[in-house]
């Protein structure tokens, strides 16, 4: 048994639709035993009841100051992406010819591909980020990679096989029916053994076939507790190619629909471009939105609309699309969402922020009860947030005057500094100093 003194917080709802979605012990207590959450609670309540049951033999670890919450959870992001993040483009599509592919060819050879691996797992951990939702590239090299990696630490995460049979160099390209059939090898290798996750991952409808969507279709139906993620209405250009690739779908959203592959478990990466039909269709089949500011900022893709996912009910989690994004921190991540969200006139508080960084990722990838909260059961992926990380921060959060605040100036003012320590599976796996 293992227990944590620190102020908790977690969420068992969405702020933005229940007044007591949170749970806030600013003198609090979390208790973990063999991996997985036993309790967390206020510490004068638990203190009284676990010296009777424990005769003063367990250890408390004083984290007083600081605040405890679920590991970040990053639904979309490409780990072949590490070495090119910053790599200045005009727009989505150039970016993807200049840099992107000839970047990803690299991950032919397992020796780079597992070095690669190695330190943007240690990236995401110095981050707070303790599940991530991740492309490998079309070599299935990439994907043994990445998984070796991220087992050898006891992590939950989810990646696959990027699928690619045109529109792209031919040195990255499979076969609809090759791609396919790797596809289904790995995710038998793979899914589900200990905490790693497979997800079924054609890049986006650009660069697969309709026979490969087709196949890829089937796949996410044959193996329905697989992952399926993909890029969705990014960016305008991409959009516009769409229509005249698919000509008799009714949007892009459509296409995927047409193909079977909106379901739960699937994973759509950023949804700028959507209109209120392919939202409508989203909620209802289940199918989340992966939310990439940083990305959309950063590729001038666009303002995703907060406001109208809300209105049909898209669930909703926050992603850093790195390469495409500009940081692996979801505290950075949460600063650039507030501001988007900002310009369409709409308003994210730091609470709800929080809930989509840890439990709304976990809901959309239907893992409540097993990350993403600390309900007990659930697996001991925790983070320490540490509000004097910088003097700036400490002088703000000094004068706060209430958790919101407090919270917000966590995510505006943060990043990879402000997380003291990583634990994942109740193991300290990062930690500051
Ligand atoms: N669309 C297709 N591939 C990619 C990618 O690697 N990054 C981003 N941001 N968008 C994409
Ligand atoms: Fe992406």
């Amino acid at each position: 048994m293992q227990a944590y003194r620190a102020s908790v917080l977690h969420f068992s709802a969405d702020p933005a639709h229940h007044s007591d979605a949170y749970h806030w012990h600013e003198d609090g207590l979390l208790l973990i035993a063999d991996g997985k959450v036993v309790a967390a609670g206020d510490y004068q309540q638990f203190s009284v009841q676990l010296k009777a049951e424990l005769k003063g033999e367990l250890k408390i670890q004083d984290y007083r100051g600081k605040i405890i919450m679920p590991g970040f959870i990053d639904t979309h992001l490409h780990y072949p992406q590490t070495d090119m993040i910053a790599s200045p483009a005009p727009g989505l599509l150039p970016w993807l010819e200049k840099y992107t592919f000839p970047t990803e060819r690299k991950f032919s050879d397992p020796a780079h591909a597992g070095e690669v691996a190695k330190f943007f797992i240690d990236e995401l951990l110095r981050c707070g980020t303790t599940t991530a939702m991740v492309y490998c590239t079309v070599n299935p090299v990439s994907v043994d990679a990445f998984f070796t990696a991220s087992e050898t630490r006891n992590l939950r995460m989810v990646t696959g096989k990027v699928l690619m049979d045109r529109n792209c160099p031919e040195f990255l390209q499979d076969t609809a029916e090759g791609g396919i059939r790797d596809s289904e090898e790995l995710l038998k290798k793979w899914h589900k053994r200990g905490r790693q996750l497979y997800a079924i991952t054609p890049r986006f409808a650009p660069t697969s076939s309709n026979a490969q969507l087709q196949l890829a279709g089937e796949l996410a139906q044959a193996y329905p507790d697989a992952y399926l993620q993909t890029h969705a209405a990014e960016n305008t250009d991409e959009v516009a190619w769409v229509k005249s690739l698919f000509p008799d779908s009714r949007s892009y959203m459509d296409v995927y629909d047409k193909y079977g592959m909106l379901r739960p478990r699937s994973m759509y990466g950023h949804c700028v471009w959507l209109d209120d039909q392919d939202r409508r269709r989203m909620a209802e089949t289940q199918s989340a939105a992966a939310i990439c500011p940083t990305s959309n900022l950063f590729l001038g893709s666009g303002l995703f609309d907060f406001a109208g996912a809300d209105t049909a009910g898209v669930p909703l989690s926050l992603a850093t699309d790195v390469g495409g994004g500009t940081s692996f921190s979801m505290l950075q991540t949460m600063n650039e969402a507030y501001k988007v969200a900002r310009m369409a006139t709409t308003y994210l508080p730091a609470l709800r922020m929080f809930y989509l960084a840890t439990l709304g990722g976990a809901r959309s990838m239907q893992l409540e009860g097993t990350i993403g909260n600390f309900v007990a059961g659930a697996e001991a992926d925790f983070i320490v947030l540490d509000p004097q990380a910088t003097p700036l921060l400490a002088r703000r959060s000094e004068r706060t005057e209430c958790l919101e605040e407090l919270l917000f100036a966590l995510a505006l003012l943060g990043d990879d500094r402000a997380i003291a320590a990583t634990y994942a599976a109740g193991k300290l796996v990062h930690s500051r100093t």
